[in-house]
């Protein structure tokens, strides 16, 4: 386990370093990561390597006993190099070109500024690949797929449709470009999916093609550097800091080449605050299905022009140690102290900008210590799951581009799976459809709207062999192509599901109620399907709605298995019947009485089950504890703890 921060020695007068190093140390912070803007620094002129002042504060830091993860720099490449190529600037979608000033102005398919990444990052992995204080690399920072439209992504794209197609016949086919006379007789004329004017849209299929292109853009520009990384420095790991629920790309295969994935964790970010992230902790613990770190972790008030909203006091430790208790090895604060000059001025770090320590560092320092005071007993430990949520980027893009209906997004479908699961304690791995789906009870999957033969094999067989799977509307729509499919929905997983959709319509605010066999009800959002069993159960019927008593969910017994077909989205109640019935029926085990706003977690190892009980509320709250065998950090057990606000207790259990 380590706890450490992100710390920027080029910010700071080269007097102050041993102040920080030696502050740090007090507060127990034993990592850290550098130097991924500071390229301007590390090669001030074409071909002119300076890393004299980064092994100075490498040394100055390693001799408080610190340890680096150093970060390419390749998110912000200098002027001179812009001034150089103005081609290195991605066009946006309006046909724009981004200029300088701000950071991820490169397009990572230009080929020039591939091989300025490839020389910058060999040069600093050939310097620091024997520095014993560095333990391992950050590839760029926080990657997005390159959606970018500048002549070069329009010539790389076509280039690509032609590997992937083969003929501008297969193309034509297989987009269905007869439609709007869009039928291509050259390569050339193939566009990218432009910002489209007067409510006209592109082909889907074009614009599926343009966005998995875009994905893997990105992908191929981090993978020169695992490739030269790997080769220079085989003893050094490789990470990225991805960005939890960010869907522009295909996480999985970002995170395939790496040794793990970290994270930057912003629950009260100034944008978009997430004041739970338990959701997005367990999305990055299922990229590669294994512990991951939190490369930053928000450790004061957030906000570049406009400032967003203070952390209780507490509630930094507590996100920090919720991020353990959801399988982070590591959690890396942001910032060290808040910066003098430039854009992220107000995004304040563990010290204000006078650089005193105060209450920020006290409880950093807290929570450090409390991490090194229990080590032994984490490490090597990590949450296990007996239910998973399917997760794609794929199905994700299909659905951002023709969203159908407000709602229906992936990420409205995953938490409502993924909060039922979790109010009842129970831990949830959310995974690709290429993993080991056997070893979970339960499997749930947000809308498969693009459906293959194959995926239709995996969930069949998973049926068959005894799971209980649980599928939501619009699944199998579509081909991979993203063409309609032409079976009777849901296509390919009929069969699975024992049931035909007969008819369907979006709920654009409309009041549709479903009641369950077991007499309670629901109010159905968004999406209605009206069914047809072939086979399988009626568990609830439409009982205000166009279609009134005809079935909208259904449950098949297939193979050794289970089938749930739900025909409509809802709200909470909704799936707390559902997981009670998956429960009740797999066996999986739940924590019952959770209060609402506390998260409840196990993390294990070799037989011993470490709990974690936070308190995310400014409330108290009175949690029933399991027999416990060790109380690791907290109040001792009494049947059930008294948790004060945006507290932590974290107990050895023994069942
Ligand atoms: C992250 C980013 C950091 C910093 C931080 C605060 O997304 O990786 O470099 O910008 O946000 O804005």
């Amino acid at each position: 386990m380590r706890v450490g921060v992100d710390y920027y020695p080029e910010h700071w007068p080269e007097e102050r370093w041993p102040e920080d190093a030696r502050l740090m140390r007090e507060a127990g912070l034993t990592v850290v990561r550098l130097a991924e803007f500071a390229w301007c620094r590390m090669e001030p002129a074409e071909g002119q390597y300076d890393f004299e002042w980064l092994d100075r504060a490498i040394g100055v830091l390693h001799a408080e006993g610190i340890q680096v993860v150093l970060g390419t720099p390749t998110a912000t490449p200098p002027a001179w190099l812009h001034e150089r190529y103005p081609e290195l600037y991605p066009v946006d979608q309006r046909g724009c070109r981004l200029g300088f000033g701000t950071r991820l102005q490169r397009c990572l398919g230009n080929e020039i500024m591939r091989s300025y990444s490839r020389r910058i990052t060999e040069a600093m992995v050939s310097h620091f690949a024997g520095n014993e204080a560095v333990i391992g690399w950050q590839t760029d920072n926080e990657f997005e797929a390159n959606l970018c439209y500048c002549p070069d992504c329009a010539r790389r794209f076509r280039e690509w449709l032609r590997r992937k197609y083969g003929t501008l016949e297969a193309l034509n086919a297989a987009w269905g470009t007869v439609f709007w006379s869009q039928e291509y007789s050259a390569w050339s004329q193939i566009p990218l999916p432009w910002q489209a004017r007067c409510g006209t849209s592109h082909n889907p299929s074009l614009w599926l093609d343009y966005r998995r292109f875009a994905s893997e853009t990105t992908l191929e520009f981090q993978r020169d550097q695992v490739e030269i990384i790997r080769r220079l420095a085989p003893h050094q790991f490789i990470t990225h800091n991805f960005m939890g629920l960010h869907d522009s790309m295909d996480y999985f295969a970002l995170g395939a080449d790496l040794d793990f994935v970290s994270w930057d964790n912003y629950p009260g970010g100034a944008w978009h605050a997430d004041r739970d992230p338990a959701l997005a902790h367990d999305v990055m613990r299922g990229i590669k299905q294994r512990n991951f770190w939190v490369m930053e972790e928000q450790s004061g008030i957030p906000g570049w022009e406009r400032m967003g909203v203070r952390p209780e006091p507490g509630q930094i430790r507590m996100w920090a140690w919720q991020a353990i208790a959801h399988g982070a090895d590591a959690v890396l604060f942001f910032r060290w102290r808040s910066c003098l000059y430039g854009t992220e001025q107000y995004w304040h770090g563990i010290l204000n900008h006078d650089g005193i320590p105060r209450r920020r560092y006290q409880e950093v320092q807290r929570f450090a210590q409390e991490v090194a005071s229990i080590a032994g007993a984490l490490d090597g430990s990590e949450p296990r799951a007996e239910v998973a949520i399917l997760n794609s980027y794929e199905q994700n893009w299909a659905l951002q581009i023709q969203p159908q209906v407000d709602g229906l997004d992936w990420w409205s479908q995953v938490r409502r799976f993924h909060g039922a699961l979790r109010r009842r304690g129970i831990t949830v791995d959310l995974v690709p459809i290429s993993a080991d789906l056997g070893k979970y009870r339960a499997v749930l999957v947000p809308s498969w709207y693009l459906l293959s033969p194959q995926h239709a094999g995996v969930l069949t067989r998973y049926v068959q062999e005894g799971g209980t799977l649980v599928l939501n509307p619009r699944a199998g729509v579509k081909d991979e192509l993203n063409r309609c499919r032409t079976e009777p929905l849901p296509s390919l997983l009929a069969e699975v599901a024992g049931v035909e959709v007969d008819d369907y319509t979006p709920i654009h605010g409309e009041d549709h109620l479903v009641l369950w066999s077991d007499g309670r009800d629901f109010t159905a959002r968004v999406w209605a399907e009206f069914l047809i069993p072939r086979g399988a159960e009626v568990i609830g019927t439409w009982e205000r709605s166009m279609f009134p008593g005809e079935p909208a969910l259904t449950r098949n017994a297939f193979g050794k298995g289970i089938c749930y077909y739900l025909g409509t989205l809802g709200g909470p109640e909704a799936y707390d019947t559902l997981v009670e019935r998956i429960v009740d029926e797999t066996g999986v085990t739940p924590y019952d009485g959770i209060p609402a706003g506390v998260d409840v977690q196990i993390r294990e190892k070799d037989g011993s089950r470490i709990l974690f009980v936070i308190n995310q509320t400014a409330e108290e709250q009175y949690v029933p504890l399991p027999p416990v065998s060790e109380t690791l950090l907290g109040p001792q057990p009494e049947g059930a703890i008294p948790v004060p606000p945006y507290e932590v207790c974290i107990y050895r259990i023994s069942s």
